[in-house]
């Protein structure tokens, strides 16, 4: 640390963006950020707190940037440090610790108990600390961070996703399955099903059904809902996947494979090249259906405050 560096904090500004992005993505450089998807991390976020978007100023001009997000989950507020990092050439001089720090003294203000790094869902960049982002892996614990469980990104191909295969379509007809794309007219009916697997996927679900056309495939036996695959909810405009889920007792039929078949073909009409599907849990799954493949691997970590 240099012992006279004059740190300055400061909310962030909207004109602050073009150079806070060569900063960043010189220093994040695995996770490049443009105009579009900084504002949606930013300012789009939906607990947006501006005084949780700090930069970080020295003499040399603009430094450093962190976000923090404080975010209701059941009856207690749970804080994440959303974003986090500080110029190439400027680092280990106490100005990511200066940015920390003063992020963690507003969540604490705002009731969070805990701090999670990045896995801010359902508005996240990352699911946790890239592992190749050695000084990261290590800063955190030295300001108190525990390490959690690791998560996985995997990353396919799109070359060949045209849609689901006749053969799979044809097998979930025969079992009086169909398949087709969601409106905003089955907001209500998805929303009890997303309730069923917990977690945080309502408003990212809402963010697919919200583009046009809406980004979400649905499946039916009857007028009962069985499962749902959906993309372009977070991170947009970077292929993302997810989240999908069948119910307990519809799955085994197939339909998981021709949702997802749905998905990667939106996703391929777009332009994309490849698909993301972040934070995974069924690896399996989605190695042996679409040839996915882990490629990225994140540690993630939480402070207790206080
Ligand atoms: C992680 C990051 C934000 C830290 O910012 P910083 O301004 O360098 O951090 P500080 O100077 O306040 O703290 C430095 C402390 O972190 C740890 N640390 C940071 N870099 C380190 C390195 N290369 N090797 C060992 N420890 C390191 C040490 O504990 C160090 O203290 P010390 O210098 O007294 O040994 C910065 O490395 C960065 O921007 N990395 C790229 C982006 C990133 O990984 N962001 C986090 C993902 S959310």
């Amino acid at each position: 640390m240099q012992p006279n560096l004059q740190i300055h904090l400061r909310t962030l500004h909207r004109r602050d963006a073009a150079t806070l992005m060569e900063r960043w993505n010189q220093s994040a450089s695995f996770d490049p950020l443009a105009p579009g998807l900084l504002d949606e991390k930013v300012w789009q976020d939906p607990d947006h707190d501006k005084e949780l978007c700090l930069v970080a100023e020295t003499s040399a001009g603009l430094v450093g940037f962190g976000m923090g997000v404080a975010r209701q989950a059941d009856d207690q507020i749970v804080g994440f440090l959303k974003l986090l990092a500080v110029a190439t050439g400027h680092q280990r001089q106490g100005i990511g610790s200066a940015l920390l720090r003063t992020i963690e003294q507003r969540l604490a203000a705002r009731g969070a108990k805990t701090v999670r790094v990045g896995e801010s869902a359902p508005n996240y960049l990352t699911p946790g600390v890239d592992v190749r982002y050695q000084p990261a892996t290590r800063f955190f614990p030295a300001q108190g961070y525990q390490p959690l469980s690791e998560s996985v990104n995997m990353i396919a191909s799109l070359e060949n996703s045209r849609g689901p295969g006749a053969g799979d379509l044809a097998r979930l007809e025969s079992a009086g399955i169909h398949v087709r794309r969601a409106t905003t007219s089955d907001a209500r009916e998805l929303n009890d099903l997303l309730r069923q697997f917990g977690g945080t996927w309502e408003a990212e679900v809402a963010c697919s059904l919200r583009q046009a056309p809406a980004r979400v495939h649905l499946a039916f036996r009857g007028d009962e809902l069985l499962g749902f695959a959906a993309c372009e909810g977070n991170n947009v405009g970077t292929g993302w996947f997810g989240p999908m889920g069948t119910t307990q007792t519809a799955r085994g039929l197939g339909i998981g494979k021709v949702l997802l078949d749905c998905c990667l073909a939106d996703l391929a009409a777009l332009g994309h090249e490849q698909a993301i599907i972040p934070w995974v849990g069924p690896v399996g799954f989605y190695a042996e259906h679409i040839g996915a493949r882990v490629y990225r691997k994140f540690q993630r970590f939480e402070k207790v405050l206080g």
